[in-house]
């Protein structure tokens, strides 16, 4: 008998598949090569959406007592997650996939649903990864700016694409955390071509309570693909693990095109371990929040312009070249950034820990300044 489950099968490779083929980046490469120099060990990272909170103590005790098994590929404990997090949502486990962070279920998604004849269509400023992956895969890709309340324009993105594969939704969007109603949600998912997949990235839905629901459009069996990821609110973004949820035959088109592969043990444990921990998300979602307001409040003292975020993560207007700030930040040891071509005079900034922002309020009140 083999040891390992149907389900294993459609577990996903490595980014690194994907990224040596079609040469994607995702978020760490991204503000990795948007540094223009090697930063030194103590600085002030609040460039790349990470969670300087780590794994939850939950996580921690998971990994540490998993480890003298990692010997094993342990197939059950992918298949605990994926029926923990079913059960917890009210979802068939057969709509759930584990997957090695969210990275690789966004580029395959991409690669399965777009092609020379289907555009992938997004938001301007949005998360680049699903953009250069159609890109890589000869597909047009269509960048529709955001509504004045930094929403995504569903309307505009229907009519720039009668031919697209993936509507890409961000919920709240990254780079400037804010929201999408869920009236236009469905609004695109009733008048999208009946061949397309409206893709939901939910990487950082756990910052916010305001956040529409979309779990429930899967459920009812609508072309939408959800992505999750436990390397934001729970900390893991070096741990790997993320979830695909979609209707069984959307996740093999997407998963056909990856390969197969095995779920880090301990990563897939820590995920479990932090579903269960039933007050981490509030916890944590209380800090971000709590720290995101102050900053907020110190940005609206001094005089700052910013786009009100519900994320880790918000845009403030430098009114001058956006890089010319991040490298004066970078002389300051904080790292800030990045900057989306269709906003060149603001920059992105990550909700660090009260510490970090206090640095980072210095550092910006001095290069503003200058
Ligand atoms: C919107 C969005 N989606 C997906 C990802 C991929 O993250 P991961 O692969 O760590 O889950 C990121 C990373 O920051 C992101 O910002």
């Amino acid at each position: 008998m083999p040891r390992f489950s149907r389900r294993s099968f459609l577990h996903l490779s490595a980014a690194a598949t994907a990224a040596a083929s079609f040469r994607f980046m995702s978020e760490p490469m991204l503000a990795a090569a948007s540094r223009r120099k090697p930063h030194s060990p103590d600085a002030v990272m609040i460039d790349s959406n990470e969670n300087p909170l780590g794994p939850s103590q939950s996580a921690r005790d998971a990994m540490a007592s998993i480890l003298p098994q990692g010997g094993r590929y342990s197939d059950n404990l992918t298949d605990d997650l994926v029926q923990t997090f079913a059960q917890m949502e009210g979802l068939d486990p057969e709509y759930v996939t584990a997957t090695v962070g969210s990275t690789p279920p966004l580029a395959l998604s991409v690669l399965a649903f777009t092609s020379p004849q289907k555009t992938y269509v997004t938001a301007d400023p949005g998360f680049e990864l699903g953009m250069m992956t159609a890109e890589n895969n000869g597909a047009r890709v269509v960048k529709v700016p955001l509504t004045k309340a930094h929403a995504h324009d569903v309307k505009a993105m229907l009519a720039a694409a009668p031919d697209a594969g993936v509507f890409y939704i961000c919920n709240p969007n990254n780079p400037t955390g804010t929201l999408t109603p869920r009236s236009d949600i469905e609004y695109l998912i009733a008048n999208k071509p009946a061949d397309s997949v409206v893709l939901i990235d939910e990487a950082y839905i756990h910052f916010t309570e305001a956040a529409p629901p979309s779990l429930d459009l899967v459920k009812s069996g609508k072309d939408v693909v959800v992505l999750r990821t436990f390397s934001k609110v729970y900390g893991m973004a070096g741990i790997r693990c993320g979830l695909l949820i979609a209707r069984p035959d959307l996740a093999k088109r997407v998963l056909q095109r990856g390969g197969f592969n095995f779920m880090p043990i301990t990563g897939v444990v820590a995920a479990t371990a932090s579903l269960r921990d039933t007050s981490l998300v509030a916890e944590r979602r209380h800090i971000n929040t709590t720290i995101r307001q102050q900053t907020f409040q110190w940005l609206d003292r001094n005089g700052f312009t910013y786009i009100p975020s519900e994320s880790n993560c918000f845009m403030v207007d430098v009114k001058r070249p956006g890089q010319e700030v991040r490298d004066a930040m970078g002389k300051e040891n904080v790292m800030i950034g990045r900057i989306w071509p269709i906003m060149p005079t603001w920059v992105r900034i990550t909700v660090g820990t009260q510490q970090e922002m206090a640095k980072f309020q210095t550092a910006f009140g001095k290069v503003m300044k200058a």
